[in-house]
């Protein structure tokens, strides 16, 4: 039997998609932000939606114990890491998940800790819980992104409440090492900070790279550790509304006894059931779309490198997010804006990840290669 392919349905067939990244924006735009892939739904995920809507089993939510147990086996198959599935509790999202974690953590106005370039709403996730931020940036080098370490530790003696730690990287598209990790868990505990760390993008890393679960990495770690997580990205199901919150020592587990139930509640029936079919039945159609993703990597990299070379682009290890460094196109203030009104196409914009970075795009390359291959021609018509 041949291996499964999952590729990008046509642009005819996704613009009659109802989702924002159909929505946004006018016909002639050629939109590649949001981070959602133009695959087809995976065939375990599709089924279980179905039975359920022609059962008309579209109730409230209770206790979905197949959420946690099938997210261990998957968790150990894939990472290797061995975890209590009674410490894996659901939120709506991974936003939810983030926002009540920190209601429970901080006081307003207490200081909670970022490394930018980093995914947009940690800046919104941090004013809607009125906590002060406080930004640690990564420092481009050689070989790429970098943790600065003196600025880390200059930080948390200054008395930091949480890290919000993203793992892997949005949008530098990086997996922190196991060496990384482990220095932010001794640095955290030694300096009192909460390490939130946002894993959402980790069934997607390349087999070339290795993800390291936060809470896989000990005692420490479990102590001042908790992670949050969904389906959602690697299986493409957002809009479904599931997600985890995972501690895995007791001190952690206590704390988190204060959140609201409704933190549970707030998810959905359809959202629990398609993530428990995600972890325990969708490994072929994610190893699928990991194949195609990761051809998707090598090809926007070449199709750069012929058409518009001056781009800077670091191949990630994780994901479909492709951090484009526009800055030699001298494409004017807001390069996102000049690509939208001369190029016609729509990527999310460099300022929005971080104050320093407004020369970046962030490109999704979940698509077609016809798709990216326009994109790229968009890009270079535009300069
Ligand atoms: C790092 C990261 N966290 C969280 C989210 C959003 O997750 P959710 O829709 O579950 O809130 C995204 C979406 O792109 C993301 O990239």
């Amino acid at each position: 039997m041949s291996p499964l392919e999952v590729k990008a349905l046509s642009l005819t067939e996704m613009r009659t998609h109802r989702s924002t990244k159909w929505r946004d924006f006018p016909a002639d735009v050629l939109p590649l932000p949001v981070a959602e892939m133009d695959f087809p739904v995976a065939e375990p995920i599709r089924k279980v939606l179905i039975e359920m809507v022609e059962h008309s089993d579209l109730g409230y939510l209770g206790a979905i114990p197949e959420v946690g147990e099938s997210f261990s086996q998957f968790a150990m198959a894939r990472w290797g890491w061995n975890l209590d599935p009674n410490q894996v509790y659901m939120s709506t999202d991974v936003g939810v998940g983030v926002v009540e974690l920190l209601r429970l953590f901080t006081q307003p106005g207490d200081r909670v800790l970022i490394n930018s370039p980093i995914y947009h709403n940690f800046y919104t996730w941090i004013e809607e819980t009125h906590v002060t931020k406080v930004d640690v940036p990564h420092l481009l080098e050689s070989d790429g992104w970098k943790i600065d370490w003196p600025a880390l530790e200059a930080a948390y003696k200054t008395g930091i409440k949480v890290h919000m730690v993203c793992n892997p990287h949005n949008p530098l598209g990086r997996v922190y090492s196991r060496e990384e990790l482990l220095k932010i868990a001794h640095l955290a505990k030694e300096h009192g900070v909460i390490v939130i760390s946002d894993e959402i993008h980790a069934p997607l890393t390349y087999s070339d790279s290795n993800f390291i679960p936060f809470l896989s990495l000990g005692e420490v770690a479990e102590e001042i550790g908790v992670t949050v997580t969904a389906a959602s990205k690697g299986w493409n199901i957002a809009g479904l509304k599931c997600a985890i919150i995972i501690t895995q020592g007791q001190v952690m587990a206590k704390k988190l006894e204060k959140l609201p139930p409704a933190v549970h509640y707030r998810a959905s029936l359809l959202g629990g059931f398609a993530t428990a079919a995600a972890y325990s039945h969708g490994v072929e159609w994610l190893d699928a779309a990991i194949r195609t993703l990761d051809h998707n990597r090598y090809f926007l990299q070449e199709l750069l490198a012929k058409k518009i070379p001056a781009v800077g682009y670091h191949v990630p290890d994780c994901s479909y997010l492709a951090w484009l460094d526009l800055s030699a196109l001298n494409l004017g203030p807001n390069p996102t804006q000049t690509l939208l009104e001369r190029g016609k196409v729509a990527f999310n914009a460099g300022q929005d990840f971080s104050p320093h970075t407004p020369q970046f795009v962030r490109l999704n390359f979940a698509t077609s290669e016809e798709v990216l291959i326009e994109a790229v021609d968009r890009i270079l018509k535009s300069i």
